[in-house]
């Protein structure tokens, strides 16, 4: 690490990633062999803390339970950007028969969460070197618990966003729909907000051979299942995707017994504020609308989850134009939203924020998230190095 690195940033980083690969994807593969699941990354924090520590950056550990932050400072004032990687493993059996596959039964890192850690703390040794040459801070983020467990509202919670105050935030996701080497981005709303509903549709119950006696919510709530059909179709402006999934309708003991509730349950994803306003409404009032036509008494929680991550032009321009200028202008791509939700849209709610896309596909493989196969290819690590270290450079020039 002696020798000077040469003036050009692109040809400075590459040299550095050139000398940390093999060892990052030696502590891939450590944190691959020990998937822990949101909250207990009690491990997999200990090797970020270690590494950190060996790097000479002041971190806190346990903010947001497992999450740590490390911070780099530069040699000259400016804002303070964060860059955020999540560490959680799902509950899934691994089956890639890999040598360093999960030694955990039923838990795997079927996410890529192994990689987006390592990738953060690559990007960890390169700014470190490249520190004086900063204008800011950079706020190294490792999360816990990104699965639908509330990781990033507990980091939160526990001040992330303060001492220094975050003003801009940087995140990525690996894509095995794409190639390693290649990146991309979406200008707007990238991931759906994700809601969820319980509706418990009350009747009264009786025989099934007197239904002039009962109140019977399974036509009640079939009835339902079908009008919520309508909030996508009819009520929801066509240019603002959104879903409305019935995934669980639940009722009766047996053929001959009207029963005394119904239970519907299911998920709204929308990428525009004002669908996920509209889908909300129209949901409780079909419910009340329910209530007065067939004598139910619905009781409706609806629970918002993660907000829409929505991508600020004012992170995505600088970021693009970085990955541009260390990889060529073809290695960056504009692609599709996707009606997915992910908890970085917390932090990207209070400070611009960006996910950079970072492929990760085997020459050969048609590779999926969560799927029990995954095998991404690990020389995205490196490369997701490069492009986030060179935006970081880019946004605190
Ligand atoms: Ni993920």
């Amino acid at each position: 690490m002696s020798t000077p690195l040469p003036n050009d940033p692109a040809e400075a980083i590459r040299r550095i990633v050139a000398d940390i690969e093999p060892g990052l994807i030696e502590i891939r593969r450590d944190i691959h062999a020990h998937p822990e699941l949101g909250f207990e990354e009690v491990r997999t924090s200990g090797v970020v803390a270690r590494e950190l520590e060996q790097l000479g950056i002041p971190h806190t550990r346990g903010i947001g339970k497992t999450g740590v932050v490390g911070l780099i400072e530069g040699g000259r004032p400016g804002p303070v950007l964060a860059i955020r990687a999540d560490m959680d493993a799902l509950p899934i059996l691994e089956k890639t028969g890999l040598p360093f596959a999960s030694t955990v039964e039923g838990k795997m890192h079927a996410c890529g969460h192994d990689i987006h850690t390592t990738t953060l703390l690559g990007v960890a040794t390169v700014l470190k070197r490249l520190a004086p040459s900063l204008a800011g801070t950079v706020k190294l983020v490792f999360q816990p618990a990104e699965e639908g467990i509330g990781g990033m509202a507990a980091m939160i919670a526990d001040g992330v966003m303060d001492n220094p105050k975050i003003d801009l935030a940087l995140g990525f996701h690996n894509q095995p729909g794409m190639a390693a080497g290649t990146f991309g981005f979406v200008r707007g709303p990238v991931l759906a907000a994700s809601d969820r509903f319980e509706i418990v549709v009350r009747g009264k119950s009786g025989h099934a051979a007197y239904p002039h006696t009962v109140v019977d919510p399974i036509v009640a709530a079939a009835h339902l299942v079908t009008q919520l059909q309508t909030v996508v179709s009819r009520e929801v402006d066509p240019m603002h995707p959104a879903v409305v999934t019935v995934g669980m309708l639940a009722g009766g003991t047996t053929h001959n017994i009207v029963p005394d509730s119904c239970v519907v349950k299911g998920t709204v994803r929308t990428l525009h504020k004002r669908a996920r306003d509209i889908a909300q409404s129209a949901i409780e009032r079909l419910c009340a609308g329910l209530d007065a036509s067939m004598r139910t008494k619905c009781e409706v929680v609806y629970r918002r989850g993660v907000p829409a991550l929505v991508n600020d032009d004012k992170m995505l321009d600088p970021t693009v134009a970085a990955v541009r200028a260390q990889f060529g202008d073809d290695a960056i791509t504009q692609r599709q939203p996707q009606m997915g939700g992910e908890d970085f849209a917390l932090m990207a709610d209070l400070v611009p924020g960006f996910q950079l896309w970072v492929g990760s596909s085997q020459p050969g493989r048609r590779d999926a998230l969560h799927n029990s196969a995954y095998q991404p290819d690990e020389r995205c690590i490196g490369f997701g190095v490069q492009a986030l270290s060179r935006a970081a450079l880019e946004i605190l020039a």
